[in-house]
């Protein structure tokens, strides 16, 4: 694999006993080039001579972010000029289907239209594996499947359909991609980190970055966000918002370094973490946003807050606000509207009387402003506020699902293939399918689909679970039966058992106990008891701990959280493909053994660890 992060240059910083070390500081010079594209000189000034026009309130405007479910009023966006809009994981329009996402943002916009200097706004959406929360969307493997793929084009080219799909709904800014180093399985979140090594992360991290947004920020561009800088992934004991505890040549290039790549790629955005390092929260760090990220890493873009991630600055909201804009925040996410607490407008309130007692400069509004408008600019946004109504057709199409597939059957890995069971043949008498997984989408897309948290059942339209890929496959004569608990298996040759995670996001999904479920281990055990060939098929966010089920499979395929394409799964069991996933992490053994850096023993598998089937069949 072509590593991105060869050129390592180093600076002096101070390791926690106060020495001065060397630490890695990544492609500097490549970076000025790529900043100095992204940011031409044109943008920059249209954006200087629209600044001197701009009155306190119309600044302070635009380095707002508010939820759409907090927006009660769209025309708010119009009194306090706000800069950017966003639907979180559970703000969607009320019939939340493409047609009606493009009206719902173009009215967002027509109201920031209608202001006196006519800013457009930048509508964002965490479109993190596919345009996940548009009912229809083609929902791609999460991060961490992706990452089994190791391949960089793979994953561009997910990203521009991602970005085409997200452009259909009148938006244009993505909180995409995530590249945390996830280092603890136990992290709810692991799914969402390509792995766990920064060198893969920071590959296909950029890799991402081209991909939403193009060779250089433009009219056709998504714009990424990278998220959370930084050391979401290493909080200890894998807490989701945890503490990072590290010195900071350790943080620099362990969690630093996909950064320092994805603003080679010319990312327009970054979004700062939850997690405290050392104890101290990263909206609150100076050091690390503003001499790091903007200083030594040449970050053009601007920075935004996490969802209400201020808010935990303490002690009180005025405080949260002052210490968060000087520590470099340019925009800030706000989830809460009129009537509850830390809302917009309380914000806007405070961050005014800031600058009047002199305790935000006016300069450092400027600095943020700036480099909201520049991206503005440099987007076509303000010649073209409205996205191109062709694309909305084009969601979920034959076309984008292809690509999905295609991404589904790379990124499985094939952890076991006993007397060389896989591939099947697609002409078997009985194939007797087991596990409620197989059946049901929300598991095979898991969380941040459709909801913040995904669900169980048939989450969204046009996709296709792996019971009906492995029936649409197999040749005309071919029985394939199918029940959730494998009660009846005597006439099958062989057995297929679809298990894993039921669907969580963020916090939700952290465990200290990563056992295969005891339904999902008893299931394997009947169906080995049933003397029948088992193959089985794993959906989950993370490695799970297998215990004997590793045994009692004939062959294992860990198929992560492979999104709608269920056929990409079918694909390679029928040997239309063989399989070329590598584990982006290593598989834990045990439950003691969840986290990359504190690990006693051998892992079950290595990092890198992958069976293919010895001969490579042609694409479909
Ligand atoms: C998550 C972010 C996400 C944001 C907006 C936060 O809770 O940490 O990843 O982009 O919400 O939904
Ligand atoms: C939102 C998510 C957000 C989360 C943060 C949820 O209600 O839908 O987008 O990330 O809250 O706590």
């Amino acid at each position: 694999m072509r590593t991105a992060l060869s050129a390592r240059r180093t600076v002096l910083v101070r390791n926690t006993r106060g020495q001065a070390v060397r630490a890695p500081i990544l492609l500097l010079s490549l970076c000025f080039a790529c900043t100095a594209k992204l940011f031409a000189a044109d943008s920059s000034s249209e954006a200087e001579t629209l600044l001197a026009k701009m009155t306190l309130d119309e600044k302070i405007g635009q380095m707002v972010q508010v939820d759409s479910n907090a927006l009660k009023d769209k025309a708010d966006v119009k009194k306090f000029f706000l800069g950017s809009v966003l639907s979180g994981g559970g703000s969607d329009p009320p019939d939340n289907y493409p047609a009606t996402w493009k009206k719902f943002a173009d009215e967002f916009q027509s109201q920031a239209l209608q202001t006196r200097l006519k800013i457009p706004l930048l509508y964002g959406i965490d479109a993190v594996h596919g345009h996940n929360n548009i009912l229809g969307a083609v929902i791609f493997p999460h991060h961490i499947g992706m990452g089994a793929t190791q391949d960089a084009a793979l994953v561009e080219r997910a990203e521009r359909v991602t970005a085409e799909e997200v452009m259909g709904t009148g938006i244009r800014w993505a909180f995409a991609p995530c590249i945390a180093v996830a280092r603890d399985a136990r992290w709810g979140r692991s799914y969402e980190s390509y792995g766990s090594s920064p060198d893969l992360v920071a590959e296909l991290g950029a890799a991402a970055v081209r991909g939403l947004q193009g060779e250089s920020l433009d009219k056709n561009s998504v714009l990424a966000c990278a998220k959370h800088f930084a050391g979401d992934g290493g909080t200890l004991h894998g807490k989701d918002q945890g503490d990072t505890v590290c010195d900071e040549p350790t943080l620099r290039k362990m969690f630093v370094a996909p950064y320092d790549a994805a603003i080679t790629a010319g990312v327009g955005s970054i979004m700062v973490s939850f997690n405290s390092w050392n104890g101290h929260k990263m909206h609150g760090n100076k050091h690390l946003l503003t001499e790091v990220l903007k200083g030594e890493l040449r970050f053009q873009g601007f920075l935004v807050s996490d969802w209400a991630a201020i808010d935990q600055l303490g002690p009180d909201y005025k405080s949260d606000v002052e210490q968060s804009i000087n520590a470099g925040l340019d925009m800030v996410m706000i989830p809460n509207g009129p009537g509850e607490k830390n809302n917009y407008a309380q914000f806007i309130a405070h961050l005014k009387v800031l600058v009047a007692e002199g305790k935000v400069s006016p300069a450092r509004v400027d600095d943020a402003v700036r480099r909201i408008l520049r991206v503005k600019f440099r987007m076509g946004l303000f010649q073209n506020p409205w996205t191109d109504a062709a694309l909305t057709a084009k969601i979920g199409s034959p076309e984008h699902r292809e690509v999905a597939r295609e991404c589904v059957r790379e990124s499985l890995v094939l952890l076991k293939n006993s007397g060389r069971l896989l591939p099947l043949k697609k002409d078997v008498k009985r194939i007797a399918v087991v596990g409620r997984a197989a059946d049901d989408l929300g598991m095979q897309c898991g969380g941040w689909t459709i909801d913040w948290q995904g669900k169980l059942g048939n989450v969204t339209p046009g996709g296709t679970t792996l019971l009906a890929a492995l029936k649409k496959s197999v040749s005309p004569e071919t029985e394939v039966t199918y029940s959730a608990d494998g009660k009846d298996l005597k006439s099958a040759e062989v057995v297929i058992v679809v298990v894993g995670e039921k669907p969580y996001a963020e916090t939700q999904g952290d465990r200290s106990n990563l056992d295969l479920s005891t339904d999902d281990a008893r299931l394997i055990a009947r169906a080995r008891a049933s003397a029948k060939r088992v193959v089985t098929v794993l959906y989950s966010g993370r490695p799970l701990v297998l215990g004997t089920a590793l045994e009692q499979s004939d062959a294992f395929i860990a198929a992560w959280l492979p999104g709608t394409e269920g056929l990409g799964v079918a694909d390679v069991l029928f040997g239309d493909c063989a399989p070329r996933g590598k584990l982006p992490r290593p598989w834990p053994a045990s439950n003691g053994d969840l986290c990359v850096d504190h690990s006693s023993s051998k892992p079950q598998f290595a990092a890198g660890f992958g069976l293919t089937y010895g001969y490579r069949v042609s694409q479909k």
